[in-house]
């Protein structure tokens, strides 16, 4: 893949990060936000509404390939009215966290997934793919730069959003566009649940669907989360928390809730066995899923994929069957299901409180995430 770099003048500061495809420049910010302010946001950050000082940013084109690797000040981007980006929806983005570990290193969590799950993206979206080490190099250098908005609270972490965009100014929908800019962005994060994990309720939406076969439901594509608000805010007006995914054709296979994957736990104690909807091509690959399917077995929990339909959700609530469902993601790790609603059915999952398998898991993960647990698996990656 050919490289190029950026314009010399404005460089201030160059540095070579040892195993990357390109050269970064650095141009850190001359008016990062106070200390004293920034301790404020990250005793409460909430969700996704304040961001670091810092952005890194990498061009495309088909002719040049990736080029010019900068780390610059947080800022609005100069868009041309005409990027395809806004017209054809050419954009695609990831999500993870940085850890703070209790020595005040700092870590992610399978970087090199999300890395290989973009180019999967990328490659359904007709947009170039990146280096995965280029990727992860991006990461790296923008929390190197924003490491003190990294908290050290535990539960809190900082949120790296990746993402792609189509910049190519033309109205033209016959090809893909030829430039695109990579950016990432980082956003400190609190605990998704801070008053305590609580079950949420669930609407089985058969009015709208997420994915389609032969769609873009298994690429990380902002245009699937656009079309999911309508199901999302039906599952509101019928008072609940979240929606489900059913399947496209039938409406009666279970996909996915909201923004997660889904995990049915089987049977308790040692005979409890966890069961995950297959990955179709309408799923999106979650690495949290992917995760649970690796802990679960060295936990004593047998883990398969497969299908479950409604009509057996249902039925295996009612028999006892089923004991715990929940949703797992990057976000919340898992979010336990109380609660199931549809247009001609209703029932509920356990006692109102997260069930014991939902827990253990989600312990196990964290420990691994926040360094106190050991990590078989090598799965967290040291960044700052
Ligand atoms: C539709 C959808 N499913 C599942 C997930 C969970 O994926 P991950 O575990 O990689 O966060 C996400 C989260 O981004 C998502 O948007």
């Amino acid at each position: 893949m050919p490289c190029g770099y950026g314009a010399a003048p404005a460089i201030r500061e160059r540095i070579l990060t040892m195993s990357t495809t390109l050269d970064f420049d650095l141009r850190p910010s001359e008016r990062r936000t106070p200390a004293a302010e920034r301790e404020a946001v990250l005793a409460d950050p909430g969700w996704g509404q304040y961001f670091t000082d810092h952005m890194v940013t990498i061009r495309y084109s088909a002719e040049s390939g990736w080029h010019d690797a900068r780390l610059e000040p947080y800022a609005p981007l100069a868009m041309d009215p005409a990027s395809q980006v806004f017209h054809y929806a050419q954009e695609l983005f990831e999500g993870l966290k940085a850890y703070r570990q209790a020595d005040g290193s700092i870590v992610t969590f399978r970087p090199y997934m999300n890395a290989a799950r973009m180019n999967r993206s990328a490659r359904r979206m007709a947009m170039p793919e990146i280096p995965e080490q280029l990727f992860v190099d991006a990461l790296e250098v923008l929390v190197r730069a924003d490491r003190d908005w990294v908290p050290d609270t535990q539960g809190h972490s900082l949120y790296l959003r990746p993402f792609m965009i189509a910049t190519t100014r033309a109205l033209g929908v016959n090809r893909p566009a030829q430039e695109y800019l990579f950016v990432v962005i980082a956003s400190p994060s609190g605990n998704y649940y801070s008053g305590g994990i609580k079950p949420v309720s669930v609407w089985l939406s058969r009015d709208y669907t997420r994915a389609a076969p032969g769609g873009t439901g298994e690429a990380k594509f902002g245009g699937n989360y656009a079309a999911s608000f309508a199901g999302q805010a039906e599952a509101v007006e019928q008072g609940c928390d979240q929606v489900v995914w059913l399947d496209a054709v039938e409406h009666r296979w279970v996909e996915e809730v909201g923004s997660m994957n889904l995990m049915f736990v089987y049977g308790s104690g040692p005979d409890a066995r966890l069961l995950t909807p297959a990955l179709t091509g309408t799923l999106l690959p979650g690495i949290t899923r992917d995760s649970m399917l690796r802990l679960a077995p060295d936990l004593g929990i047998s883990a398969e994929e497969g299908k479950i339909s409604i009509e057996e959700w249902q039925a295996g609530c009612e028999s006892g069957q089923i004991t715990e469902v929940f949703g797992c993601g990057t976000a919340a790790i898992i979010s336990p299901v109380g609660h199931v609603k549809g247009t001609d059915r209703a029932w509920s999952i356990g006692d109102g409180e997260p069930g014991e398998v939902s827990m253990r898991l989600r312990e196990e993960l964290i420990g691994i995430q926040y360094g106190s647990r050991p990590d078989p698996y090598g799965w967290v990656h040291g960044i700052a």
